[in-house]
Parts: structure tokens; C-alpha cells; sequence
């Protein structure tokens, strides 16, 4: 692992001149989701993870996935990529443009932000990060996710976990920070600033790449946040 140190965190968490136009659309442009009849959605009891056994099988399973509304209208699902036995796993909200096409998690501005962030607390996304998405099909002009598709896309989230045992979790956004902490109603605010754990696993919550760049404000709870993991990693070893 690299070491910056607390100042040079707060260089790279500033140096975002070229990335902050754009992507971040949630709540403008929503078109209307066609709906699906129960029947068509599938459920997750249907779906055989039980017998999933790694990491790539799962990605299959998910790129197979017709279990809700979502599975139809994306182009590729985005199951997520990185280490095997990952030091953070990085979980943020779901699929955009760009991932929808390529099929990657984070390739867009908010993933060129989130790779500065890793680098700035020592990491990088090819050697120790793990990166998914609460959802791994993109919701139609990137609108939020819906109640329904967040839980029929949950038993897939929790696999990842099982599978992957990360050393740490770091959520970025509320979606990601309310599922996994299991209140629902959490705010971001709440949730970040301090450790939680989900099955002995420990957590950071933090806002998402995509808010930041939209809101320099949120700058500096990032930067605490991430020294916060960073602490955690160090003191994991
Ligand atoms: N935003 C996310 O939350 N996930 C992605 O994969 C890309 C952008």
C-alpha cells in the first residue's frame, strides 16, 4: 500500500478541475419506468445462489438477470470488478451511461474522482479495491433507484460480500450506506463521520463521488472519511 500523507489527501480530494461537469443527473430528466407485472419480475428465491461458489459465476448469474424491471431496458449489467480477497470494497449506487454500455463499474467522472480518492488513501482499483453497485443495471436517465429494484438486486450485493470477504467497506451515498447499515431512513449525513459494521465486516459511509464534484461543501466530510478508513487499514495491517 502507497502512503500519502493527510495534506496530499486533501490535494488530490481538490484537483478535479476536468471532472467536475456533469454525469450526476438524479431527479432532472426522469423519464417514467415502464412496469412489470410480478410475474415477469422473478424472485430471488428463484435464483440459485446457494450453489454460487466465486466471484465470476455470481457475474454471470447477474448478467443473466431478468428479476426486475431494470434487466430489460439496460444494455449490459455491471456486476462489478477488482480483487479477489480486496483490502476495500467500494460499493456505490448503480450503472450510468458509460457503465451501461461498457458494462464496468465507475468509468465515467465519478469513477475517475473515485480512483483519485483510492490513490490518495494508498489503494488502486486493479490490486486491492473491489467496486459494485447497490443496483447493476442502469435506472432509465439515471433517475434513482426504485424501492423494488434495490431489494430484488440486494441477495446479489450480499453474495459479493460473502464471496469476497473484504477487509473494509466503503459505501458512497446514502443507497449504498442504507443498505448495508439496514436503516432505511438513514441519512448521509448520519451514517458518515464514523465506523459502523456489517457482519464483522467494518464500514465507512461516505457521500458519492458524483455529489462532491456537484458541491465542493462536501469536500472536506470526504476527506475525514477517508482518512478514517485509511486509519482503519492501517490499523488492519
Ligand atoms: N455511479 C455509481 O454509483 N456506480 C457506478 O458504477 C457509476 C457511477
Amino acid at each position: 500500500m502507497m502512503k500519502n500523507s493527510v495534506s496530499e489527501i486533501w490535494d488530490i480530494l481538490c484537483d478535479v478541475e476536468d471532472l467536475q461537469h456533469g454525469e450526476y443527473r438524479r431527479g432532472r430528466d426522469q423519464a417514467p419506468t415502464p412496469k412489470r407485472s410480478r410475474r415477469d419480475t422473478g424472485s430471488a428465491e428463484a435464483r440459485p445462489l446457494d450453489s454460487v461458489t466465486s466471484i465470476d459465476a455470481l457475474g454471470d448469474l447477474i448478467r443473466r438477470c431478468k428479476a426486475c424491471q431494470l434487466g430489460s431496458l439496460r444494455k449490459n449489467a455491471v456486476p462489478g470488478e477488482g480483487a479477489a480477497n480486496p483490502l476495500v470494497m467500494v460499493i456505490g449506487e448503480g450503472p450510468g451511461g458509460g457503465e451501461d454500455e461498457t458494462g464496468r463499474p465507475f468509468v465515467g467522472r465519478a469513477g475517475q474522482y473515485l480512483d483519485k480518492w483510492l490513490a490518495a488513501i494508498g489503494l488502486s482499483r486493479e490490486n486491492e479495491v473491489f467496486i459494485g453497485n447497490v443496483i447493476k443495471c442502469r435506472p432509465p436517465n439515471n433517475r434513482d433507484p426504485e424501492a423494488e429494484e434495490m431489494e430484488a438486486c440486494l441477495p446479489y450485493l450480499l453474495k459479493q460480500i460473502e464471496l469476497l470477504q473484504p477487509k473494509s467497506i466503503l459505501c458512497l451515498g446514502r443507497f449504498a450506506g442504507r443498505k448495508i447499515s439496514g436503516d432505511e431512513q438513514a441519512s448521509l449525513s448520519r451514517m458518515r463521520g464514523s465506523l459502523h459494521s456489517f457482519k464483522n465486516i467494518p464500514v465507512v459511509v461516505t457521500y458519492h463521488p458524483s455529489a462532491v464534484l456537484r458541491n465542493a461543501e462536501l469536500r472536506r466530510p470526504v476527506w475525514e472519511d477517508l482518512q478514517l478508513l485509511k486509519n482503519l487499514l492501517a490499523d488492519l495491517g
